[in-house]
């Protein structure tokens, strides 16, 4: 049924019916007539014979208008129907352009495809949608799972989103959409966990954009169920929703990328700038204090402090360049890193017992490594010890790293911390993330520093 409304008036009646209507009602008088003549007459008297007659020809243009009528009341409520679908049609492409703008006016892209399953769900008149974004293009398991109808309140108590089993996973292997009036009727469903709204009827649509797959759309509940016109107005929708998102993701990978770069121009500018320079100060330092014997010894000091202090600064500076470069920071090569700048570490055993070091935030491993850093020089300048051990443990709560000597050992005094800032600004460090700091140790027994930090 195509053609505009202003058509409609004028659409022309075949030839054939237009012959056959004028045709049939005297062909219809003409036989009645000679039916008339030939079977009647002879059989009543002349004067009945007239109103006979006309009363034959009545009967039968009756007859055949009401047939005819008939017909032509067929063809209009026909007509009206399909104008009706197309009306329908209309409204469904209106509401798919005003959906098209609407799914263009934000910015963030999980906003962005937020924004692309409400829209959907007013398009449609569904209850609910949701909109599933997978691992990558080849995988079939859900990444992130957006939706709309839910509140948040129904989502906590649903517990989980969908993993990508059942009919979701059935639209993601196959990649085209499946409309039901029931979707538990369909042998891939495996039902719904406890407090799952009921949802009965089903439109799922894969987001194609140039074969990539950017999501998959998945409506239920509307009244009365989808039809085939939803689900025509809902892939068209699901082009353009597919374009929009992989716009959205183009720029949002494209400001990352611009982010990365210029952090690394940053940490390049310390290195050959601010590091350089520092580096260049600590050895006129150190000359200053070696190619002047008769510096005298409170100024040796000071100046050899100064360039221990400046290392230490360097040592910082790098480590925030490295986190500058890497937003993952692995704690183990950090610590080996930092030990090695420290100067020879063939004293130093380190064991990791499991790998969950490896999600420690850059923050937490920053506080950790200048801990780990106080504590070794502290085993090695008071306790003059042989051997330390680095220890890394977890459990589900916490972490702790321990860092053990077999040095002299002391006796652990916390109110003479006025005088020595080292054990003090460690355990502020390890505060600062709800964690506790403890030293045992016992004259010529070595010494055991032990950070335990809870994970959340
Ligand atoms: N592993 C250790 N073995 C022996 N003595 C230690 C050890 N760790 C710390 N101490 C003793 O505890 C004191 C306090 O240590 P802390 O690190 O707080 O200060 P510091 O090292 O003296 O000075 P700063 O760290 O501020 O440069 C040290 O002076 C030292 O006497
Ligand atoms: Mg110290």
């Amino acid at each position: 049924m195509a053609g505009s409304p202003r058509q409609r008036h004028n659409i022309p009646l075949p030839w054939s019916w237009r012959l056959t209507a004028t045709l049939l009602p005297m062909v219809g008088v003409v036989l009645t007539v000679l039916f008339f003549q030939v079977y009647i007459a002879p059989q009543i008297s002349k004067g009945w014979r007239y109103p006979f007659l006309t009363a034959m020809l009545l009967v039968g243009t009756g007859l055949f208008s009401w047939v005819v009528f008939g017909i032509l009341s067929q063809q209009q409520s026909a007509i009206l129907s399909a104008n009706q679908r197309l009306e329908k049609q209309r409204d469904g492409l209106n509401a798919l352009r005003e959906a098209s703008y609407a799914m263009t006016t934000v910015g963030v892209w999980t906003d962005i495809v937020q924004n692309v399953v409400d829209v959907a769900t007013r398009l449609t008149g569904a209850r609910y949608a949701a909109l599933a974004v997978l691992e990558d293009n080849d995988s079939f398991t859900i990444h992130q799972f957006f939706t709309s109808g839910l509140s948040q309140d129904q989502i906590d108590k649903i517990g989980h989103y969908p993993t990508g089993e059942g009919l979701l996973g059935e639209v993601i292997r196959h990649r085209r959409p499946i409309r039901l009036q029931r979707l538990q009727d369909h042998p891939a469903s495996i039902g719904f966990p406890p407090n799952h709204p009921k949802m009965e009827n089903f439109l799922g649509v894969p987001l194609l954009y140039q074969a990539q797959v950017m999501g998959h759309l998945y409506l239920t509940e509307k009244e009365g169920g989808f039809t085939a016109d939803d689900q025509a107005i809902v892939e068209l929708f699901a082009r353009q929703a597919a374009a929009v998102i992989a716009t959205a993701k183009f720029y949002q990978e494209r400001e990352v990328f611009a982010t990365l770069k210029e952090r690394e121009r940053i940490g390049r500018d310390l290195h050959d700038g601010v590091l350089q320079t520092l580096y260049g100060i600590t050895l006129s330092l150190d000359n200053l204090v070696d190619s002047h014997d008769n510096l005298d010894q409170e100024t040796a000091t000071e100046l050899t402090r100064v360039s221990e202090t400046l290392s230490l600064l360097m040592t910082e500076i790098r480590f925030f360049i490295q986190s500058l470069e890497s937003s993952a920071i692995d704690l183990r090569i950090a610590l080996t890193d930092m030990l090695r700048r420290l100067g020879p570490t063939d004293d130093i055993s380190m064991t990791f017992y499991d790998e969950r070091y490896l999600e420690l935030h850059p923050e937490r491993i920053h506080d950790l490594l200048l801990s780990i850093q106080e504590t070794v020089s502290n085993a090695r300048i008071h306790g003059h010890a042989k051997r330390i051990f680095i220890e890394w443990t977890s459990t589900d709560e916490y972490y702790q790293v321990k860092v053990q000597d077999d040095g002299v050992g002391f006796v652990y005094h916390p109110d003479t911390t006025h005088t020595h800032f080292g054990i003090r600004n460690m355990t502020k460090r390890i505060e600062r993330w709800k964690g506790s700091v403890r030293i045992a140790s016992q004259p010529h027994q070595g010494t055991t520093v032990t950070l335990t930090i809870p994970w959340l």
